[in-house]
């Protein structure tokens, strides 16, 4: 269990704090991961009484899908524990406030999450340190960061640097909560914990690698941080490539709390970049016009409210990129991500080579896939003889599902929540495969920004149609 601490969050009455950040502590609390040791102060923009704000958290609780079955009783004790602070972030006050309730807390340790749009991460972690909130004489202090770090490579720099002016890099918890989610995990459970899969995990092998994070969601009202963001920074930048990253890298050492990002961070160095020149090649961008999704007619992305009709940002985006190394050599790794398709399903997909020679006709490639969500699990499609006196194969499935445990998956930000306040940052990603990451997309940043509109494709639909063209001969992306 953690230490007595206070866990102190910005940007408490916005979006993510009330759908996931709340739900996850609560999550925690209710199965007695968090003892009262931890005091919860939020921080907003809004004034607000202690009752008003526990009000405003319960109902938080109530509204997201994402809270467990709630206790009563423990949502009463939850309420308790809650402390509130108003106040502007431009301005020193709210710093002096929050150092004076933390110092009313029986521990120095703090966490400051910031659930805030990153042109605020310099502003809060400066006014942490001016009063002395980013010292650990007595105790341990730690801020978590949400993504993205950055809008690219100089600025993600710019903002490292100025970060630790203060803080030292083994303070800052960037939160990627891609790594959080279980079956994230259960890539590493499989790819390492089992002797089976290792030889097979190569060149020699595998055909390519399919990773797809397909959205049916459009812009859900967040036009304001989306024009900035577009797909690239928002899904492909940090969580495809962390999914990338942990399907292609070497086995961590183990014992080593580093290892694990270590090899992310190789995988990540010895990614191609995209160049000015290679763009048109290995990536493609779309931007979703209206369509129909649910039997619902939706509307473009350029009439949502708050978007610019002439907006060039794109919500879908496929890249192809190779590895350098010896393992890859040769592999493409293909990522794909887009608002308003045909339904939400993450998943990874290891697709194998043909047999050398076949004597059967109709011999299809072993994929291995790992369905990240939904239906969570893993499954290997081989193919098999059909009943009968002829020699038909046909693709079958063997399907691991979650549910066999009958467990509820828990959610990301409880495992990473309690992974940040027991001082275990193994899962989030290090300055160094931030900056790795950013310089793989670079030149794809640069050059769309100077282009025109994104090709459009119809919500309800799978992309642009030249995503298909990336897959090159003899290739197509998975059907989901
Ligand atoms: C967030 C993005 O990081 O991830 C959102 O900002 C996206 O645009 C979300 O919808 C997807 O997360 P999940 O866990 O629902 O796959």
């Amino acid at each position: 269990a953690p230490e007595p601490a206070t866990l102190v969050i910005f940007g408490v009455s916005g979006d993510l704090a009330r759908r996931k950040l709340l739900p996850a502590i609560f999550g925690l609390f209710q199965d007695g991961l968090l003892s009262s040791a931890v005091q919860i102060l939020g921080v907003g923009r809004q004034e607000m009484l202690a009752g008003e704000f526990q009000s405003f958290v319960e109902q938080a609780l109530r509204e997201s899908s994402e809270t467990d079955e709630i206790d009563e009783a423990s949502l009463g004790a939850f309420l308790e524990t809650l402390a509130y602070c108003a106040g502007d972030l431009a301005g020193p006050e709210v710093y002096g406030q929050i150092a004076a309730l933390c110092s009313e807390h029986e521990t120095s340790n703090a966490l400051f999450y910031l659930s805030l749009p990153p042109s605020l991460f310099i502003t809060v972690s400066d006014g942490l340190a001016a009063q002395g909130l980013h010292r650990q004489d007595e105790g341990w202090r730690r801020l978590v960061i949400e993504k993205p770090f950055g809008r690219d490579l100089e600025s993600a720099r710019d903002l490292q640097a100025r970060l630790t002016r203060h803080w030292d890099e083994s303070q800052i918890y960037r939160i990627d909560h891609y790594l959080g989610k279980e079956t994230v995990q259960n890539l590493l459970a499989i790819r390492f914990g089992n002797a089976i899969f290792e030889p097979l995990w190569n060149r020699n092998l595998i055909d390519h690698v399919q990773i797809t994070a397909s959205e049916d969601l459009g812009l859900e009202g967040r036009a304001g941080y989306y024009e900035e963001a577009g797909a690239v920074r928002d899904m492909l930048q940090n969580h495809l490539l962390q999914l990338l990253a942990l399907t292609a890298m070497e086995p961590p050492a183990p014992g080593s709390p580093d290892a694990l990002r270590d090899e992310k961070a190789k995988v990540l160095q010895a990614t191609r970049r995209i160049t000015p020149e290679t763009v048109d090649e290995v990536a493609v961008r779309g931007q979703y016009a209206a369509g129909t999704l649910y039997g619902e007619r939706l509307a473009a992305y350029k009439d949502e409210n708050g978007v610019d009709p002439d907006s060039r940002t794109a919500t879908y985006v496929a890249v192809r990129l190779e590895v350098d190394n010896w393992r890859w050599q040769g592999v493409p790794f293909f990522l794909r991500t887009g608002k308003r398709l045909p339904k939400k399903v993450t998943e990874i997909a290891v697709v194998f080579k043909r047999p050398p020679l076949s004597i059967f006709p109709n011999v299809e490639r072993n994929v291995l896939a790992f369905r990240i969500q939904p239906d969570e699990g893993v499954s290997l499609k081989i193919s098999s003889k059909m009943p009968g006196q002829e020699m038909d194969l046909r693709e079958v499935v063997m399907d691991f599902r979650y549910d066999a445990f009958g467990a509820p998956l828990e959610s990301p930000y409880s495992r990473l929540l309690l992974d940040a306040l027991t001082g275990d940052a193994s899962l989030f990603p290090r300055a160094e495969e931030v900056m790795e990451s950013w310089r793989i997309v670079q030149g794809l940043i640069d050059t769309w920004e100077g282009q025109g509109r994104p090709q459009l494709y119809t919500s309800g639909t799978w992309g642009p149609d030249d995503a298909d063209r990336l897959m090159g001969e003899g290739r197509r992306w998975r059907r989901l």
